[in-house]
């Protein structure tokens, strides 16, 4: 049997785990592997090489991905769903895995509802797929991020200072959460619970009342200010990619601006941005990843279209990609209850 793989969306690690485990279940199984480049950039242009032993050697260990990525969407490109066919045909690809989150495996949603053989591998650093219990990638980035906050913390305390670190995660907070209560924030701020910055402020104040003189605000780059009532995101740039979203970032630094105004504590933001992406997956992400891969080799060769590994408590399961791309999977506000319970 012939198969494709591409890798879409925002890269993330883990994803030549996922690579390695297709092409290595396939081998064993004397199938062969597409290597699609840049996403759906290359089904639609048929770019790509066949995969060896060769070129999934050395790679688990590997961040990014080896075959490279991109937001190209094939429904904003002209004739896209058509090209993609014509590509698998010339290939003769008889199975198409995505790897990608909500953006790629959307594409792969309709694709597979359109009569094409595509099965999909969840991924995306902000946890936020449907569907499944976690994504890979999700772990090392938050394990990045705590031990950027415990560096941040040892700074703070001998200036004195309060900091604010904002972290990725546009419409879920989950890295926010994960990374603050592993990172002992004083203050966690995420997209689902629009916060008030006379509220922040005097959680920190009353902290530094009490005989602490630093503090941590560990905010994502999607949480929003309550009281600007339009439920708009600070962003960087306004222009929108092909799957509509704008690029974020900056309410670190507008925070900081706003607490050191309001408290006269001198208050500094640290961006993490795409560190959190990079560099080598954990030990968690590379297992997931390649559980994810076998699973989703087996999914494609039993002709499952549409389906999607998942996790589901320790198990990998099928899922729709369908209803795992309908909606967003946000923050458990029971868990940010927890988080709240070491604020200040
Ligand atoms: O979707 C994953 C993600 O890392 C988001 O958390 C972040 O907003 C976005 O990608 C950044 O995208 P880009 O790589 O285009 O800057």
């Amino acid at each position: 049997m012939k198969f494709g793989i591409l890798t879409g969306g925002g890269d993330c690690p883990g994803l030549n785990a996922v690579i390695r485990a297709v092409a290595r279940k396939a081998f064993l199984n004397n199938d062969v592997v597409f290597g699609f480049h840049y996403g759906w950039k290359g089904v639609i242009e048929g770019d790509g090489n066949w995969l060896t032993h060769y070129h999934v050697s050395g790679i688990l260990h590997r961040g990014g991905t080896i075959l490279g990525t991109s937001r190209t969407n094939p429904y904003k490109t002209e004739d896209g769903e058509k090209k993609i066919k014509q590509t698998l045909e010339k290939l003769g690809i008889d199975a198409l895995i995505a790897v990608g989150g909500e953006d790629t495996l959307g594409v792969a949603a309709k694709l597979a509802a359109a009569g094409l053989p595509v099965v999909g591998v969840p991924k995306t650093i902000d946890n936020d797929l449907s569907g499944t219990d976690v994504t890979f990638g999700f772990d090392t980035a938050i394990n990045i991020a705590m031990e950027a906050i415990d560096r941040i913390h040892t700074t703070a305390e001998s200036h004195n200072r309060v900091m604010v670190v904002e972290v990725m995660g546009r419409h879920a907070g989950w890295i926010a959460l994960y990374s603050g209560l592993a990172g002992g924030a004083d203050v966690i701020l995420i997209p689902e619970k629009p916060f008030d910055l006379d509220e922040v402020c005097s959680i920190i104040k009353t902290r530094h009342e009490r005989g602490k003189t630093f503090s941590i605000v560990v905010a994502s780059e999607g949480a929003k200010i309550d009281s600007s009532k339009d439920d708009s995101f600070v962003v960087q740039a306004k222009e929108v990619d092909e799957f509509g979203h704008v690029r974020l970032g900056g309410v670190g630094n507008l925070l900081a601006g706003e607490i050191e105004n309001r408290t006269g504590y001198e208050t500094r933001a640290t961006i993490l941005g795409h560190i959190q992406r990079g560099g080598t997956p954990t030990a968690a992400d590379r297992v997931l990843g390649s559980r994810y891969g076998v699973f989703a080799y087996d999914l494609a060769r039993k002709g499952e279209w549409g389906k999607m590994a998942a996790l589901r408590g320790q198990e990998i399961i099928a899922v729709d990609i369908q209803d795992a791309t309908k909606e967003l999977k946000t923050v458990d506000l029971d868990l940010y209850e927890v988080a709240e319970v070491f604020f200040g």
